[in-house]
């Protein structure tokens, strides 16, 4: 048995690791596989031009794959295990299997073995898309096949048509997609077929459906069932072969097909989405395109985890005849006590590799010595005042939320003056690195990647979790207006839908809002951002607010008046925010608001009460906070100094 010491780094290294391989990259097959995905789109061409409602067919394929994107859905059953094909919502529906296996057939003769299944069906999915008329996205790859499948893991997680919008909402929540999420991509039902046997209570029974929608659907479906079952009807009797959104539309006008279409407009907090969707095709394609890379990105499997399969239906152990049925936790846990740390290490390091244009060896030649200089000028500024530690990491939010994470922020001007970045502190600490820096590397590492280093090895200094930086970015050579800075910095007064749709809308979810929130178990702030909550708000501690009243004055003044965001640890990075979160002691209005009766909830119970699963997070939406519209190649420069271009 290991002792805790040494348990505990290796369980660090694994959580690491695990932050590292959820990293897809678009580039991943660019060197090993360069003809995949025009292999890929052009089988895909075919086949829905040859049937429409096969891109359908393909795009729900990928979503029954993908709560989990590991190709297990495509697994038949074997002596071990019973797969997911015969899960209810699979069996007798879903289509498209052979058409996958041809495509990987024609992938296997370019590239032997390395394209995986579960990237075949995220490309197909986006392709059939396009290949309907729907947008395009960049599908990020690198996923792994899975060595097995599970029927009840299926039967559990993919939602019924019966489900009413807490239950839908529920169940994408649990993957971590979002309620816009969930309402966009649902519009893949602006394509497709039903089987009678989804929509027949519904057109008999319920009273949200157009009259006349439900008569002329009664006139091909029998009231009894048993009869007709699997006759079918399009999702959107506008449109069935268009990728549009004409399904919002449809929705607007109660001639929603399935229950839980319906249930997306029916007097509740997704309407206003439905009807955004339904009047501006561009705000669905967005939407929609970006929740299919958050579904896309649910749990893959990467690096050395999983296998790539050579035909899609069968595993490589059960063609080579090896034990599918492995690994109980207690395998697992031995497994983890003899692993060495060199192995550990060496996961790490072939899971970051696998990372978007950015790249975490990006100076390792040009300037090898960049990180440690950096990482000893921040821990020095914070040991000298650990608050700091807070301001960096706060300067590195407001930059990559305006305008991308291009250094704008350090610029003097409109944006440093607007009002959300006032109290912005740090400045000097980050023109002192970039001298330092300066002096062994010339205009060789840019202003933005030092803010980026500097604020994870700011919360690394105040005791939080570490995690690979991914490095190249380049500094702006303008700064952004203070509209720009008001659009995308919430006030301390925002609600929870504000902050998940402005998260949303740099192509971070709601759990990794909630986690990035978690920054404010550091750091301070000034009355005038709380004094709100504390007066007028009623979801706080009385006593707790009381205390803060003694030195926070009612209507004005105090503008200098400091408080801790967290009370309990102010210094101390760990996941104590969250806590406070559950006993009503959020700080600022907008800190209540992940915790306030809403769908933010069970993630901050789940962060207040496993410090590992809030440090796995926050690396996460660090990383993806710190991929926001960089500056790469020969975009923008490699400023001289920090505080203005050259
Ligand atoms: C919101 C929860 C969802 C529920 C309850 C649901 C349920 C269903 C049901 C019952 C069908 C008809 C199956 C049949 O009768 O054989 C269907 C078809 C379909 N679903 Fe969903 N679905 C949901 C979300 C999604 C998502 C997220 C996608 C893709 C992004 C998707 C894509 C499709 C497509 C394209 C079809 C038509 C397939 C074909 O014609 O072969 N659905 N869905
Ligand atoms: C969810 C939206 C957010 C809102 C509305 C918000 C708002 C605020 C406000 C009002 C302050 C205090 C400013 C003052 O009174 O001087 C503050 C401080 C801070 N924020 Fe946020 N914030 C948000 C997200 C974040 C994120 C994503 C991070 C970093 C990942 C972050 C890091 C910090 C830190 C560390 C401080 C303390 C800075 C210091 O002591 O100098 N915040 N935030």
């Amino acid at each position: 048995m290991a002792s805790d010491s040494y348990l505990f780094p290796l369980l660090l290294l694994v959580a690491l690791a695990s932050v590292a391989t959820a990293q897809l990259s678009s580039t991943f097959y660019d060197t090993s596989c360069p003809n995949a995905l025009s292999t890929i789109k052009s089988a895909v061409n075919t086949a829905v031009n040859n049937e429409p409602r096969m891109g359908a067919s393909l795009l729900r394929l990928h979503f029954h794959d993908c709560f989990g994107c590991d190709a297990s859905v495509l697994l038949n059953d074997t002596a071990t295990f019973t797969g997911e094909q015969t899960a209810l919502p699979n069996q007798g529906s879903i289509r498209g299997l052979t058409v996958i296996d041809n495509i990987k057939a024609q992938v296997e003769a370019v590239c032997n073995q390395t394209v995986s299944c579960a990237d075949i069906l995220a490309v197909a999915a986006r392709d059939s898309v396009v290949a309907l008329g729907g947008p395009s996205w960049t599908v990020l790859l690198g996923r792994r096949d899975s060595t097995t499948a599970n029927k009840s893991n299926a039967d559990r997680d993919l939602p019924p048509p019966t489900f009413d919008l807490a239950n839908l909402t529920a169940s994408f929540a649990n993957k971590n997609l979002s309620v816009t999420d969930m309402v966009a991509l649902s519009g893949a039902h602006t394509i497709g077929q039903a089987q009678w046997l989804n929509f027949r209570d519904r057109i008999y029974n319920e009273t949200n459906i157009n009259s006349t929608f439900a008569t002329s659907l009664q006139a091909n479906c029998p009231r009894t069932s048993g009869s007709g079952d699997t006759s079918l009807s399009p999702l959107d009797t506008t449109s069935p072969t268009s990728f549009d959104n004409a399904y919002y539309g449809n929705l607007l006008s109660q001639k929603g097909l399935l229950h839980s279409d319906q249930q997306l407009f029916n007097g509740g907090s997704t309407d206003s989405t439905v009807q955004n969707f339904a009047s501006s095709a561009s705000a669905f394609n967005s939407a929609f395109t970006a929740a299919m890379i958050n579904m896309g990105n649910i749990s893959p499997k990467t690096g050395s985890q999983g296998e790539i399969r050579r035909s899609c239906s069968k595993s490589q152990l059960e063609v080579s005849g090896i034990e599918t049925d492995c690994c109980s936790s207690e395998d697992l846990s031995s497994v983890m006590a003899s692993a060495s740390f060199l192995s550990l290490l060496l996961l790490v390091a072939l899971a970051t590799a696998a990372s978007a244009q950015l790249s975490s060896t990006f100076y390792s030649t040009s300037c090898p010595n960049a990180l440690a200089t950096i990482k000893s000028a921040v821990t020095a500024a914070v040991s000298q005042e650990p608050r700091m530690g807070a301001s960096l990491l706060r300067l590195h939010f407001h930059d990559c939320f305006v305008q991308g994470c291009d250094a704008s922020v350090l610029l003097a001007g409109n944006e440093q003056s607007a009002g959300p970045n006032l109290s912005l502190r740090g400045f000097n600490v980050i023109d002192n690195i970039k001298t330092q820096v300066e002096a062994i590397c010339k205009q060789t590492v840019s202003c933005a990647d030092i803010l980026t280093v500097a604020a994870r090895d700011s919360v690394v200094a105040l005791g939080g979790p570490s995690w690979t930086v991914p490095l190249g970015r380049r500094d702006s050579t303008t700064a952004a207006s203070s509209t720009t800075v008001a659009n995308n910095l919430l006030p301390p007064s925002a609600s929870l839908a504000q902050l998940i749709s402005v998260y949303q809308s740099k192509g971070l979810s709601a759990t990794d809002m909630v986690a990035l929130s978690g920054a404010h178990t550091i750091g301070q702030a000034h009355c005038p951002s709380y004094r709100a909550h504390i007066y007028n708000d009623t979801n706080i501690n009385q006593s707790f607010a009381a205390s803060l009243q003694a030195n926070c004055p009612a209507g004005s003044g105090g503008t200098n008046v400091l408080a801790p965001l967290d009370t309990t640890t102010a210094n101390t990075f760990d996941n104590a925010y969250f806590s406070n979160l559950l006993s009503q002691k959020g700080l600022l209005h907008s800190d209540q608001e992940l915790f306030n009766g809403g769908s933010t909830d069970n993630t901050v119970r789940n962060f207040a009460s496993s410090a590992a699963a809030f440090s796995s997070a926050f690396a996460t939406a660090m990383v993806k906070m710190g991929n926001i519209s960089p500056l790469t190649g020969t975009q923008g420069e490699v400023r001289l100094k920090c505080s203005a271009t050259n």
